[in-house]
């Protein structure tokens, strides 16, 4: 499975804050936006990963994340010249894709709890697997209706008159005939190739799952500053009432096993003293060699 993160867009509705630093480079509370999705997808075992943006802001991604291997993953990058949608990820994309099936995230979105990703990951074999999250916005959003069988019947791109509750999240699995999809969609009326068109068709074809998400289950998006701030928020409340991190890809890496302790431990000697380096060191690092002895 390879993984696309989408981190492009003209971050407009974060203006001035993205005249310096593309939307998905702004801080999430203690790390940059970018790092949750990333995380999300280290977490479900993705190990090839492409990220697209702008030609802007594709060099200070560089400069973050680099080729990957700090996080036990291959990183290339892509350039996205406008943005024409979401689904043009693939085109991009296409190379990198290859034979494989492909994940998609969307760089402002973030996830936390549960391991519905992982399993959706680990039972995928063709077609396409989305997911419905129950919110009190829909219109927002992609919705997905649901028959009495709890199976999806229609999903429209933020309707007027939203059928359901259910947002479509932005994180999609799709197997390879994703591209020939994409290569056949015409862009719709605001010039955008749709990801929802992606996803109808998928529905059209009886080949799309949509698997609904449990409620305690968080889907954070970080679109605007409002909802910027409350994921700032939401991700202070938990990591000082947990003691624990979200977002952190060093972390996952050594927990999926790609990044062993000996090569944590000298990643994390790399970072300089801050929290986030005591938190490696004495809540990970420390806690795997207690588990050693
Ligand atoms: O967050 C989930 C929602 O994301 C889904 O429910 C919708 O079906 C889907 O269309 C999308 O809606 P948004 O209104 O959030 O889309 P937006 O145009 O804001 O793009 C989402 C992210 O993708 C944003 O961070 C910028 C990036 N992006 C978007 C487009 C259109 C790109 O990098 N390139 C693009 O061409």
């Amino acid at each position: 499975m390879k993984g696309i993160i989408l981190a492009g867009g003209a971050g407009s509705r974060l203006y001035p804050l993205t005249l310096v630093a593309s939307k998905q480079l702004q801080p999430v509370y203690d790390k940059p936006m970018v790092y949750y999705p990333l995380t999300t997808l280290i977490e479900g075992g993705i190990k090839e990963i492409c990220l697209i943006s702008t030609p802007h802001d594709l060099p200070r991604f560089k400069q973050l994340l680099g080729d990957g291997s700090r996080f036990g993953i291959t990183l290339e990058y892509r350039e996205q010249a406008k943005p024409e949608g979401i689904a043009q990820a693939f085109l991009i994309a296409e190379k990198f894709i290859g034979q494989d099936p492909v994940t998609l995230i969307l760089g402002d979105n973030i996830f936390y709890g549960g391991d519905s990703f992982q399993r959706a990951f680990g039972e995928f074999k063709t077609g396409a697997t989305i997911f419905g999250y129950h919110v009190n916005d829909p219109e927002r959003y992609g919705v997905v209706e649901f028959d009495t069988q709890g199976k999806a019947v229609s999903i429209e791109e933020k309707p007027q008159s939203p059928k359901s509750n259910y947002a479509v999240p932005g994180l999609y699995i799709f197997d390879n005939e994703v591209l020939n999809v994409v290569k056949n969609l015409k862009p719709s009326a605001r010039g955008e190739l749709e990801i929802t068109a992606v996803n109808v068709e998928y529905l059209r074809r009886g080949t799309l799952r949509v698997h609904r998400l449990p409620r305690g289950f968080a889907w954070l998006d970080a679109g605007t500053s409002s909802s910027l701030h409350e994921a700032s928020a939401y991700v202070q409340t938990i990591e000082k009432r947990a003691g624990v991190k979200i977002g952190c890809p060093e972390e996952a890496a050594f927990r999926q096993g790609i990044v062993s302790l000996a090569q944590l431990e000298a990643i994390v000697g790399q970072i300089p003293n801050c929290e986030y380096r005591t938190y490696l060191d004495q809540e990970v690092i420390a806690e795997a060699k207690r588990l050693q002895n």
